[in-house]
């Protein structure tokens, strides 16, 4: 084994330039002194969509894309999703250690004792149309909590810090809930301390429908909070260390990583995958729709990912659970088409050559369609599993002394300098 640096030679100057190498990565910074004048900045990584750029150091979550897996402080994602419960895992994320039986007591009423939705919000609430898009709405009530807890900005206080986390992971659930309530033309529900996160969330949406509040259905629940509670560096955590970077309050860059979330690209996927479902119909039109994915017509959504390039352990994990969910609902008549869309796609060269797997949002709609849950509140479901996790991914930010504002730089590829035109003369 040699050296850990890299030896560059530019041919432009033939100059040469030792590079170390850590955790087998660059500094990019270091490239900037390879330059063939001195007063030239210097040369940048170009990197588009930052698909080789690590761009902070985490021990929050660990993925192997190659081989499927999938860990959270070190724990795989199975045990997590097995026996623990969505709050244990939010202090697991935020925290780095499990807690023990006291510290997650503590943890509970902490969160528990901020689900007080200030009353101005209610009316905010009661203010946008029936038919609005439920993360349009989410993404606004998380932004505007800021404006009623404006110590909020202190980012440097601790103590600060621990009470909105805890009140973001209490309200987000509350907020969608009685958005779904307003939506129906339902009368809110509010939450009940005495009830688990899931069941809790489960009561505030559906109170007084036991079919739908049944053990299974809420167990169900709590294990795709779970799935989703962090996923490293994707669009909205990554959305969530950059807003975070310029040091606003934490309401601000949560609703910034919601609607990062929002796209059909990442979280909405899950409401894009029912809705090609709908559209492909029967299990005999699945071969017309994958020949129209491979003229590249369309995507087959929930299929696909940046880093995993093997099955998705959360979309293996959610098949499985789903099987708890069917026998209380009955299946749902569109298992069949995903089903069969799935093994068709594993066999075909179009998907293998890619290395193109189901991803967590394949399957995660149909449970929730089974659930009771309307399509347009999948995303909103993804965001209140993911909440701890960009929380965690903040904390981790604020302690990073290597981090600072986020501010790539670019290529430019414009017009040099040129004379302003007066508008009779272009
Ligand atoms: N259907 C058809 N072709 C695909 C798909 C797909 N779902 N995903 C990737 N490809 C093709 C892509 O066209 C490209 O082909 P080629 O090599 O001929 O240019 C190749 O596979 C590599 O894909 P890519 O676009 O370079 O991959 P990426 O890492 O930029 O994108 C992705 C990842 C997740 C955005 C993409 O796979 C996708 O759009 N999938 C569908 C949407 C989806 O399910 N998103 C949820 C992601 S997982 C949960 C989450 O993040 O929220």
């Amino acid at each position: 084994m040699g050296k850990d640096s890299l030896t560059l030679i530019d041919n432009r100057t033939d100059k040469t330039y030792e590079i170390d190498i850590t955790d087998s990565t660059i500094r990019a910074k270091d490239l900037r002194q390879i330059k063939v004048t001195d007063d030239e900045f210097g040369m940048m990584s170009y990197d588009p969509s930052f698909e080789n750029t690590a761009s902070c150091k985490s021990s929050v979550t660990y993925i192997d894309g190659d081989n499927g897996i999938l860990r959270y402080r070190g724990y795989p994602i199975e045990q997590l999703a097995e026996s623990s419960s969505q709050l244990e895992v939010a202090k697991l994320l935020v925290d780095g250690e499990l807690p023990n039986e006291k510290e997650l007591r503590k943890w509970t009423e902490d969160v528990l004792s901020e689900n007080n939705i200030p009353n101005e919000l209610l009316e905010i609430i009661q203010s946008f149309p029936k038919d609005s898009h439920p993360m349009g709405v989410l993404i606004s009530l998380i932004a505007a909590l800021s404006t009623f807890y404006p110590d909020s900005k202190n980012i440097t206080d601790e103590r600060e810090n621990y009470k909105n986390i805890c009140r973001l992971i209490a309200q987000v659930p509350i907020l969608a809930a009685y958005y779904y309530r307003h939506s129906q033309g339902l009368k809110i529900v509010p939450p009940d301390n005495s009830l688990s996160y899931a069941e809790n969330f489960l009561n505030m949406m559906f109170e007084g429908d036991e079919k739908k509040l049944h053990p299974n259905l809420v167990s169900a629940m709590d294990t795709l909070l779970i799935l989703h509670a962090d996923h490293e560096q994707n669009c909205s955590a990554s959305v969530m260390r950059n807003v975070g970077s310029s040091e606003p309050d934490p309401y601000s860059s949560v609703s910034a990583a919601t609607s990062a979330l929002y796209g059909p690209l990442h979280g909405g996927a899950n409401e894009a995958v029912l809705e090609m479902l709908n559209q492909i119909e029967s299990v005999e039109n699945i071969p017309i729709f994958l020949e129209k994915v491979q003229k590249k017509e369309v995507k087959l959504m929930g299929f696909g990912h940046r880093v995993y390039k093997a099955y998705d352990p959360r979309a293996k994990y959610i098949k499985k659970a789903a099987d708890n969910v069917f026998e209380i609902t009955g299946t749902n008549p569109l298992l069949d088409i995903a089903l069969k869309l799935e093994s068709i796609a594993l066999s075909e060269e179009y998907f293998i050559k890619r290395n193109l797997y189901p991803n967590v949002d394949f399957y995660s709609g149909l449970i929730y369609q089974s659930m009771g849950i309307p399509t347009e509140m999948f995303t909103v479901l993804f965001t209140i599993g993911r909440t701890p996790g960009w929380l965690a991914q903040w904390v981790e930010f604020l302690s990073d002394k290597d981090q600072k504002i986020a501010r790539p730089r670019q290529v430019y590829t414009g017009y040099e300098e040129r004379d302003y035109l007066d508008i009779s003369k272009r």
